[in-house]
């Protein structure tokens, strides 16, 4: 049986929650009441603006409140949200009908851009603050480690400059054009689509702003991805405009960051997870790759980069942390010949990504949490 407590002890927990911009729910007003009843807490809120029930960093936030008050151990947490009171004046109804968001993704229940692939339910991008930390063997690896696992899988690489996706899952078949749609090749179970199957060899691109913005609405919205439970979208390295723009086309449920071992105790993931918060984008976790060296002759474990620093910062920051993928050679080999590690469970270094993947999915069924919230 859970035990009864006062209101104020609610309050207090609450007060450790923070919104994006790190500024604490209750010192902002927007705890608008607390009740504890029989085996039941209620929660009133109102969201701070910019943020609304429907939108990603919305959700991120209605789920810190839920766990913050599940952690009292007091019994069923309900969560109210009212609309400010200047949204409720003009317009008239619900701000999302009750219950629309229900058994559905909370990229779907954000509905406020008109979705360019309606049947995907979850669009995560994998993004780190600097280059060639691993975020394409990630994204490719946690994409097989998904479809391994039953799941219906996309991956979208985005990078332009240096498309790796291709090589990566081997690349035996091109995207086809069927009635004026792209037909995604399938590899290893997963849906690909890539500029590298589209650009001519060894010659250099220049693109624009403009143009890649384009790029991806295409890879959106031109492509017949049908119904996928993900899409893993690889992102272009860096933190700038064209980075923004692409998250921002693609309507993201929430961001995976790659980060070896010495970058995060320095500040360059932070710069991804900066850009994400900027876009009210939840973080779904960090993923420490290049976590450790074990020596493929004697076993012996080298922590080349020291090892631990995503761990640390992503309990810092209030992230999950994903997993830790050693740094080895199967790794490399394996991915330049186009056999993902994660397609074997079996291996050490297979069963990293899928342990990943698994955490992954936990983080976004927490999401979903958001679904049991009742929109007064
Ligand atoms: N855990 C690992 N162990 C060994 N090699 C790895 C590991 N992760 C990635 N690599 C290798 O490091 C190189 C860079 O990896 P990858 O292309 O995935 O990085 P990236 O962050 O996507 O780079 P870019 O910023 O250029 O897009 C590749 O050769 C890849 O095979
Ligand atoms: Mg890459």
């Amino acid at each position: 049986m859970s035990k009864r407590i006062h209101p104020q002890e609610v309050m207090k927990a609450l007060g450790a929650v923070r919104d994006p911009a790190g500024r604490g729910i209750v010192a902002l007003g927007c705890v608008k009441g607390v009740e504890v009843g029989e085996g039941r807490i209620s929660v009133a809120l109102e969201l701070p603006p910019p943020i609304s029930v429907t939108t990603p960093a919305g959700q991120q936030l209605l789920r810190a409140v839920h766990q913050a008050v599940e952690a009292l151990d007091a019994g069923e947490v309900e969560i109210h949200v009212a609309r400010p009171a200047a949204e409720a004046a003009g317009a008239s109804g619900p701000a999302h009908p009750p219950g629309a968001g229900h058994g559905r993704a909370p990229a779907e229940a954000a509905a406020a851009a008109p979705k360019l692939a309606p049947g995907v339910k979850t669009t995560i991008a994998v993004a780190s603050g600097k280059g060639g930390v691993g975020k394409s063997t990630v994204a490719a690896n946690l994409a097989v480690a998904l479809a391994s696992a039953g799941r219906s899988v996309g991956l979208m690489d985005t990078d332009v400059y240096g498309p790796s996706v291709p090589m990566l899952v081997g690349a035996r078949r091109d995207p086809e054009v069927i009635q004026g749609k792209l037909e995604p090749p399938t590899e290893h179970g997963v849906k690909i689509i890539s500029m590298g199957y589209f650009l001519p060899k060894d010659e250099a691109v220049i693109w624009r702003g403009p143009m890649l913005h384009k790029t991806v609405q295409q890879f959106l919205g031109d492509v017949r991805w049908g119904n996928l439970d993900y899409l893993v979208i690889d992102l272009p390295p860096g933190t700038g405009d064209i980075q923004l723009s692409l998250c921002q086309t693609a309507s993201l449920t929430g961001a995976v960051i790659v980060s070896t071992p010495q970058d995060l105790a320095l500040t360059v993931a932070s710069k991804a997870i900066a850009m994400f918060q900027k876009l009210n984008v939840p973080i779904l976790g960090i993923v420490e790759n290049m976590s450790y060296y074990v020596c493929s002759h004697c076993g012996h474990r080298e922590e080349i980069f020291g090892h631990g620093g995503a761990r640390l910062a992503a309990e810092r920051m209030g992230f999950a942390f994903l997993g830790e993928i050693p740094l080895d050679l199967r790794i490399r080999t394996e991915s330049d010949r186009g056999q993902p590690v994660a397609l074997d469970g079996l291996t050490p270094q297979g069963k990293a990504f899928r342990d990943a993947a698994v955490a992954l999915e936990a983080e976004v069924a927490k999401m979903q949490v958001a679904e049991e919230i009742v929109i007064e």
